[in-house]
């Protein structure tokens, strides 16, 4: 890895108005010029939505509910990151280029900064969006723990950032209304974390029918079983305990953090909250998207 100070920490740079990890801006040609294949399937979420959870659901359908198999290799080698780009560390377009088909592909872009060859070849997608309180709540934890994006501050200091879009990969409300809108003319399914937390069976079946497959009810529950936040928690091919210590310092905030719809709670301030909230209706007037923010 090249000297850590010299990528780490540092400050996020800016492509079409969005603030990407610095070298993802500056490999940007490397990840506009991604060829997708037309059985790839993208998985798509703005950071901190169920990324990971959606990701480990995907690969054991694919591999027909073997947990063995989908312990073979950490979930960011399972599913590789397509545009994340860190000198000496990673290259998700490399990677994805070596990995045969049929591949599963991450990537956090939202809808209109993604690689034209996704729509040129009529990939199947997956979203996963959560509600816009936790995802700040998990994010701020995240990049308290995350050394590739910039210290987070204080939470105070936090909620003002991620309102305004300062923060990796811009705009929550963008994000989930771009690609809620996408979903019109696209084969896009579109999922929402509270849902998969209220009944994880009945949306791994619709993933399931998404995907074209149809399983036995027994390997569904042991999807479900698998996919729990307690077993991802404890399990060293989805908890991230795989990346090193100096990458993402788990003593501060684990990656498996809590889990669950609500923890906002314990966050925000009542003024907080009602500041978030007008800024809300402002942002999310006009679509048809809905959150629930406990369920
Ligand atoms: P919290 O920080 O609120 O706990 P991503 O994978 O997109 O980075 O999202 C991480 C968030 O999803 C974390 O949220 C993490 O705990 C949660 N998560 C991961 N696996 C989960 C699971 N199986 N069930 C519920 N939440 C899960």
């Amino acid at each position: 890895m090249e000297n850590n100070e010299n990528v780490l920490r540092r400050k996020l740079e800016m492509v079409c108005g969005v603030p990407l990890f610095w070298s993802i801006v500056e490999e940007w040609a490397q990840v506009e010029s991604f060829q997708a294949r037309p059985d790839d399937l993208l998985i798509s979420t703005y950071p901190k939505s169920g990324t990971t959870w959606i990701s480990e659901i995907v690969d054991m359908i694919y591999n027909n509910g073997d947990t063995e198999k989908c312990k073979r290799d950490a979930i960011y080698v399972r599913v590789p990151f397509m545009e994340l780009i860190i000198p000496g560390i990673s290259n998700g377009t490399e990677k994805l280029a070596k990995t045969s088909s049929p591949r599963l592909v991450k990537t956090h872009l939202p809808v209109q900064l993604l690689p034209m060859s996704f729509w040129e070849n009529g990939c199947k997608m997956i979203y996963v969006a959560r509600n816009a309180k936790d995802v700040a709540v998990s994010f701020y934890h995240f990049d308290l723990m995350n050394q590739l994006h910039p210290e987070p501050g204080t939470w105070e200091q936090y909620v003002e950032k991620y309102m305004a879009g300062r923060v990796a990969y811009g705009s929550w409300y963008d994000h989930v209304k771009g690609w809620w809108e996408k979903r019109k003319d696209h084969p896009i399914l579109y999922l929402l974390y509270e849902d998969m937390k209220e009944d994880p069976k009945r949306e791994i079946r619709k993933v399931m029918h998404f995907l074209g497959k149809d399983l036995k009810e027994e390997v569904l529950d042991r999807i479900v079983y698998h996919t729990s936040f307690e077993m991802m928690k404890e399990n060293p091919a989805t908890n991230y305990t795989m990346v090193p210590n100096d990458v993402m310092d788990q003593s501060i905030s684990p990656f498996m953090r809590k889990g669950i719809a609500g923890d906002w709670k314990n966050h925000f301030t009542v003024a907080q909250n009602e500041t978030f909230n007008e800024d809300y209706e402002r942002k999310m007037a006009g679509t048809t998207l809905q959150f629930r923010t406990e369920i």
